[in-house]
């Protein structure tokens, strides 16, 4: 994937992110961390274009953030699943896929239940989101998000409501996603998650991206920041 970020500045009733200048290309599977309020999720809805910068512009895989056709390219999975209520797990896909993308009914059941199977739920198919677990709704939100065949997912926290089984079982379904070589950027406070799955990290603090790097930035980080954060969270 192919990131670039120009002279970013997003600002709330303060600026959240501060004059980010970033580029990288070649890696896959990129992490943001950082400490709460650093502005991870900011960014994150920026760079897949849910919210438009106050200063500065985006480009991912050579699609500008705003662009109408980097949407359909995209998906996006939240901290808490956001499944229709009222519709079962199956529901939620197919629906999505016939009005989103005009896929016929038969062919939306199909992909629905070809998604809810590769993250391990075809025995809940046909429940509603509140008669399943936390972990079983995050990962229908994977496969709702995997259905729509996007090049890159955005993944904000989703573990971050969820017990450590349950955080495995949806980190487990990330990882099948990703043998299928999709992309993803993720912000997870899920060290353990970081050093095994991503390619590499993004580390921000207060607005800023302090320091970048391969995994091995966790172990040898070099900013007073990042060692002040992995001393306190590890
Ligand atoms: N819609 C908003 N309106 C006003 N301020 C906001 C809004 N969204 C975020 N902020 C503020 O921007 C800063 C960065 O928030 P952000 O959600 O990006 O942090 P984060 O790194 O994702 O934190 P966490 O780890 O707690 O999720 C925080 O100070 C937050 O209070
Ligand atoms: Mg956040």
């Amino acid at each position: 994937m192919k990131l670039s970020i120009q002279n970013l500045t997003h600002t709330y009733d303060t600026d959240v992110c501060k004059q980010i200048q970033f580029e990288l290309e070649g890696y896959n599977s990129i992490a943001i961390i950082g400490a709460s309020g650093s502005g991870k999720s900011t960014l994150l809805r920026l760079l897949s274009g849910l919210e438009k910068p106050t200063q500065g512009t985006l480009s991912v895989n050579g699609y500008a953030v705003d662009d109408d056709s980097y949407r359909k390219k995209i998906g996006f999975v939240f901290q808490q699943h956001n499944l229709f209520p009222h519709l079962t797990l199956e529901r939620n896909i197919s629906l999505i896929l016939e009005k989103t993308r005009g896929v016929d009914p038969a062919e939306a059941k199909r992909i629905a239940l070809e998604s809810l199977a590769l993250v391990q739920l075809s025995d809940q198919t046909y429940k509603l989101p509140k008669n399943v677990s936390g972990g079983q709704a995050q990962r229908a939100s994977i496969a709702r998000a995997f259905a729509l065949n996007p090049e890159l997912i955005f993944l904000d926290e989703p573990t971050s409501s969820l017990d450590p089984v349950l955080t495995y079982e949806v980190l487990s379904a990330v990882k099948e996603l990703k043998k299928l070589g999709k992309s993803f950027v993720f912000v997870t406070h899920v060290m353990s998650f970081v050093k095994e799955f991503a390619d590499y990290v993004v580390f921000m603090d207060q607005g800023k991206i302090i320091e970048h790097g391969l995994p091995s930035i966790l172990t040898t980080p070099q900013s007073k920041e990042l060692q002040f954060f992995i001393s306190h969270i590890m």
